[in-house]
């Protein structure tokens, strides 16, 4: 039997092994071509799916940017349209207090005459003038008309502001007055930087230097305005936290604008005298949607957006100069 089997399979090994062997390494050579190819197509598949993801990050910013642009100017619209709404009726309150003001005065002087030429009126009178006070009355009318006349005034420089903030821009750069622009910008923060129960007013120490008009999109370079001052703004107030009303007074929030006009570059630098950043959060406060602050609070978009209407709209620079604890420097460099 034995015999029998190594005559059936023993003939055959000698032959088959041979080319088993050359076949298993055969085999064994398309699986080794057969998996570099796959490594190399899955490392094709990684790189395109790394393009695939920069280009939806893109995507998602240029929409984000879209939509952030697409509200500044329906806000722009609504803003401008209210400040011109609201010109109307200042104008002739403004006109009719000018008049009030006039017939004030006249009547003051009619009755003062009244007065020196029946110096006995009869008792009616003389007590109805006791009921109204009328010489408080007198003295207190021309106050009241000139107070009126102040608070109209500050509505004209707010509706004067509001249309200078928010001037839409044309598809051509206009020469524009950039401190202009600052003022406008904190007079629309103003109620930011008022004094409130947990701080006293922010000072804005104003340094600005001969600038020439610029060459520019006047509202997109107010939104930057809009956006580092807003920031510095908060910045203070998040420095403040834990701080006693009487110790920020000792030592006051500051913001100092300064203006300077460098090999026909206009520089605008806005300083705060807040917490300034360590470098970790510097080299990141251009990135899209990076934010310390919370949500609500911050959308990380100001700086990245102001970057690219800087850099990219104007062929300038923006550029951060901080420490911790050394306040933080941002500097806006624009070719005039
Ligand atoms: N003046 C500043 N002082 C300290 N940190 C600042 C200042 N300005 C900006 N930053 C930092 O840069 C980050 C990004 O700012 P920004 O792009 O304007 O987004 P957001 O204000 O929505 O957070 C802020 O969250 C903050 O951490
Ligand atoms: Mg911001």
């Amino acid at each position: 039997m034995i015999a029998y089997c190594s005559f059936l399979f023993g003939w055959w090994i000698p032959v088959v092994s041979p080319i088993l062997a050359v076949l298993g390494s055969t085999m064994a050579i398309s699986a080794y071509i057969y998996v570099c190819r796959l490594r190399e197509l899955n490392t094709i598949l990684e790189q395109t799916v790394q393009k695939l993801e920069a280009a939806m990050s893109d995507l998602k910013q240029s929409q984000i940017q879209i939509i952030q642009s697409e509200k500044m100017s329906t806000l722009g619209q609504l803003v401008a349209g209210v400040a011109h709404e609201i010109n109307n009726p200042v104008g002739f309150v403004s006109g009719n207090l000018k008049c009030i003001g006039e017939y004030v005065e006249d009547l003051t002087n009619h009755l003062q005459l009244y007065q020196q030429t029946f110096p006995e009126p009869g008792k009616d009178i003389k007590n109805d003038a006791k009921t109204i006070d009328i010489e408080y009355l007198l003295e207190d009318m021309p106050k009241v008309v000139a107070s009126m006349q102040v608070g109209i005034n500050r509505i004209k420089d707010i509706s004067i502001s509001l249309r200078t903030f928010s001037r839409s821009d044309t598809s051509n750069k206009v020469s524009y007055n950039i401190h202009e622009g600052i003022d406008s910008t904190l007079m629309i923060l103003k109620h930011r930087l008022k004094a409130n129960e947990t701080r006293p007013e922010i000072q804005i120490i104003k340094e600005y230097g001969q600038l020439p008009m610029v060459n520019c999109y006047p509202g997109q370079l107010n939104q930057v305005m809009m956006n580092l001052i807003a920031n510095a703004i908060d910045a203070l107030d998040e420095s403040n936290h834990g701080r006693e009303y009487t110790e920020i007074q000792a030592n006051p929030n500051n913001i100092t604008i300064l203006t300077t006009l460098e090999n026909k570059i206009a520089t605008i630098r806005i300083k705060d005298n807040g917490p300034g950043m360590s470098d970790t959060v510097k080299q990141k406060i251009f990135e899209h949607l990076f934010t310390t602050k919370t949500v609500g609070q911050g959308t990380g978009l100001g700086l990245s957006i102001s970057r690219q209407i800087i850099e990219e709209t104007h062929d300038g620079k923006l550029s951060c100069i901080s420490a911790p604890g050394e306040g933080a420097e941002f500097v806006v460099e624009i070719p005039s």
